[in-house]
């Protein structure tokens, strides 16, 4: 069996969220390095198109097409980006954002605008997705959980947080049920701790890296490479057989 060919992407056209930075940034990034092409979907233009031309240095090719996914208008809008390179392969549902703030505390127009982007416009997107892989025969999804979709936080405050994630454990599930007869995989990615601006508040602060990392079997942060080659895997063939899954990619945090 040629190995190699079972990890081969090339020639896939995938749609990546959150591309601006952090995981998304790096995702689309292993994607294009891998041969897939690859729509580049944020708000931040500049940030996009700094990566555009990383990827086009390094031979790949990618698309910027910016975006706000509050916007109901940017499920079509990226779709059909994709549809212009001449297929749509894949999405990884990324964007994502979240709130700091004592339950008790909640400011509930904060907590509704975390459950539209965290859960409403990956609900969108990866309809208007599926409308199009049903009827060419299939495709693959990566969400974005988390190990706070799993547990729940240190007592920092994060109750919006965990709720879209909880959300989104579940409807990978759902939407994995649903389309597997189409043959369309859904699977989540649910990280641990990778340095982004995301989480940055979160270890701000003297000891709290530190405190972060003591937590994490195997002793560091998650890195680039950690999660780059997962969602390669999982857009390939050897990913085939995976569907409604939530793959925690934490150095171990979520196995004790
Ligand atoms: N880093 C971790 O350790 C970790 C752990 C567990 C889960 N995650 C999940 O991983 C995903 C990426 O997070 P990250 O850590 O990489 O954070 P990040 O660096 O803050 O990236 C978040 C991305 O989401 C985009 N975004 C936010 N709101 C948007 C909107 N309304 N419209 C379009 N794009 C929007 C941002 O782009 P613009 O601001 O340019 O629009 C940015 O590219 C999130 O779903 C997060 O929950 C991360």
């Amino acid at each position: 069996m040629d190995s190699t060919a079972l990890f081969d992407i090339r020639g896939q056209v995938a749609i990546v969220t959150g591309a601006s930075s952090g995981l998304g940034r790096i995702m689309a990034a292993g994607l294009a390095g891998a041969g897939c092409t690859v729509v580049l979907a944020a708000r931040r233009e500049p940030r996009l198109r700094a990566l555009h031309d990383e990827i086009a240095a390094a031979g790949g090719r990618s698309l910027v097409v910016p975006c706000d996914v509050r916007d109901p208008g940017h499920a079509d809008l990226l779709v059909n980006a994709a549809l212009g390179e001449g297929r749509l392969d894949g999405v990884i549902l990324n964007a994502g954002v979240g709130t700091g703030s004592p339950a008790e505390n909640e400011d509930l127009a904060r907590f509704h605008e975390v459950m539209e982007v965290n859960v409403a416009a990956v609900m969108r997107l990866a309809s208007a997705c599926a409308r199009e892989m049903i009827p060419r025969g299939g495709g693959w999804m990566i969400t974005l959980s988390s190990i706070l979709g799993k547990r729940a936080g240190t007592g920092m405050g994060v109750a919006a947080y965990t709720a879209s994630k909880g959300a989104i454990e579940q409807l990978t599930r759902e939407l994995a049920r649903q389309w597997a007869p189409h043959h369309i995989r859904v699977n989540a990615l649910a990280p641990g701790y990778f340095p982004t601006d995301m989480n940055a508040p979160m270890v701000a602060g003297e000891g709290r890296l530190e405190a972060m990392i003591s937590r994490i079997p195997l002793g560091r942060p998650g890195e680039p490479h950690d999660i780059a080659g997962v969602a390669v895997f999982l857009a390939s063939r050897a990913g085939g057989y995976i569907t409604g899954q939530s793959i925690g990619l934490d150095g171990g945090m979520s196995a004790w």
